[in-house]
């Protein structure tokens, strides 16, 4: 197990001292992918140890930490419009602590923009706030004006507590870190080279959330499926996917992301056979042309991609596969992008969720001179998303009559008495029902098809 400098008792006692006197709810908030929003339920471990107690709002809070993403610029200039929007409540409560934390923040130039332009925040930290924040804290509490640290730590704490925001959804991080530095991706420099955890402290992890009742385990890496190469004696990402499938319970394993040039034939064998782990594959392609994947440095080609497409729905047709799209590469080209269209006709994904290209300062892809307009970027997102309504709206209408089993998540917002979930395919289902049965597996069976969601009716059991 390695040494975890965040589980300081001596600054942990210090701290904790300190709080009698000034207020103790913090609002963690935290924005982009899941593995930050584990971070950010770490980060809450942390803070609940020094006597924390928590709030979703920003003006009950005595301390605001908001971890950030910094995947996408909007992502960014989010944070920034919510630091300037609580600066006034600084002057409600003078004690009020603001912190900035994630990925977003462990950027130098980021770091030296709050420092000049954002006077109420007090603390920045980046990716290893877990293991920072205490000390900062303390000196934030003595009175510092500014207190930054974004070193990143190597380590990661396995013996950390966790504040999770469901009772039967829980992340689990097999990983951190990436070492494949797509050319447009901020990841590599954030969250540095890849690092994975024992199999045993995931197992074991796995173990305790079945028997205290969690239904979905998220297996998260940016790329799962090189998961223990850089472990002696590790096991490969399929191996444990077989571990944590024989597992006494009822419950379904999901995982993100996979990258497409590390995806083997183990790994599809294994979702075969691993009833426990859901018949759904997220693979981002990012792009179907081959010169855009190559100046992506994602180290495949169309042709293999749909190779393994193809392996995977001959072993398993009725699993669901999704994507990532990044829309508008610099210079990519009417031509690169059709080629894009006709892959998304090809592979006829159940779901894509594409972006837009975002500049982001440090990586190869930004020093580009790009020569394509954002009107024409806009132009064929709205393209491409129409195009996959109409492939997913065609495609949903294989469940038809088919009984499903589904997760309950929760309640339907728009609809009273309906509740909503996900299927085995990570497909949106809506049903009436109980809000009783939220947190359980119901069987559905889907009596109308659309483009984004399922609708049905619960069928009991027995
Ligand atoms: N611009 C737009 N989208 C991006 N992604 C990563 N970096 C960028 C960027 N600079 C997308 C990719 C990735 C997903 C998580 O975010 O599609 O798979
Ligand atoms: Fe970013 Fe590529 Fe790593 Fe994914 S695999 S986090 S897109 S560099």
């Amino acid at each position: 197990m390695e040494t975890f400098i965040g589980n300081n008792e001596v600054i942990f006692e210090q701290l904790r001292q300190k709080l009698r006197s000034t207020g103790n709810k913090a609002c963690v908030h935290s924005f982009g992918c899941q593995l930050n929003v584990s971070d950010g339920e770490k980060i809450k471990g942390v803070l609940r140890k020094i006597g924390y107690s928590f709030t979703d709002s920003y003006s009950d809070a005595d301390l605001i930490m908001l971890n950030t993403c910094a995947v996408r610029e909007n992502a960014e200039d989010k944070v920034f419009g919510i630091i300037g929007s609580i600066k006034h409540l600084k002057e409600i409560n003078p004690d009020l602590i603001i912190g900035i934390s994630g990925c977003m923040s462990a950027q130098e130039h980021i770091v030296e923009k709050i420092k000049k332009s954002y006077p109420q925040v007090d603390i920045v930290v980046g990716t290893s706030a877990i293991t920072l924040l205490p000390k900062l804290l303390l000196e934030c509490l003595d009175g510092k004006k500014f207190s930054a640290d974004i070193t990143e730590y190597d380590s990661f704490s396995e013996n950390c507590e966790q504040v999770r925001e469901s009772s039967f959804k829980a992340s689990v991080p097999i990983m951190f870190g990436c070492n494949n530095f797509c050319t447009y991706c901020i990841v590599p420099y954030v969250r540095g080279r890849e690092r994975s955890r024992n199999a045993c402290d995931i197992i074991n992890e796995v173990t305790n959330l079945v028997h205290n009742g969690y239904k979905e385990i998220m297996l998260l890496g940016q790329n799962v499926n090189s998961y223990g190469n850089d472990l002696q004696d590790g096991i490969s990402f399929p191996e444990l996917l077989i571990r944590l499938n024989s597992i006494e319970g009822d419950f379904i394993i999901r995982f993100m992301s996979s990258h497409p040039k590390d995806v083997s034939d183990e790994l599809i064998d294994a979702m075969s056979e691993c009833k426990k782990v859901e018949k759904h594959l997220h693979l981002p392609v990012q792009s179907g042309s081959n010169s855009i994947l190559l100046a992506m440095n994602r180290r495949y080609t169309v042709e293999k991609y749909m190779g393994i497409i193809n392996r995977l729905r001959e072993k398993n047709p009725e699993f669901s596969v999704t994507t990532d799209i990044i829309v508008g590469f610099p210079n990519e080209s009417d031509d690169d992008f059709e080629q894009t269209i006709k892959l998304l006709q090809n592979v006829r994904y159940d779901n894509v969720f594409s972006f837009i290209y975002s500049k982001r300062t440090g990586t190869k892809a930004a020093a580009i001179d790009d020569k394509i307009s954002e009107e024409i970027k806009g132009k064929r997102m709205r393209h491409l998303l129409e195009v996959q309504c109409t492939i997913a709206g065609e495609n949903y209408k294989r469940f038809q009559n088919k009984i499903i089993r589904v997760l309950v998540d929760g309640e339907c917002h728009r609809k009273q008495g309906f509740l909503n979930g996900k299927s085995d395919e990570f497909i949106i289902v809506e049903f009436e029902g109980d809000k009783s049965l939220i947190g359980t597996f119901v069987n559905v069976r889907i009596t109308k098809t659309m483009s984004r969601s399922l609708y049905g009716e619960i069928v009991r059991k027995g």
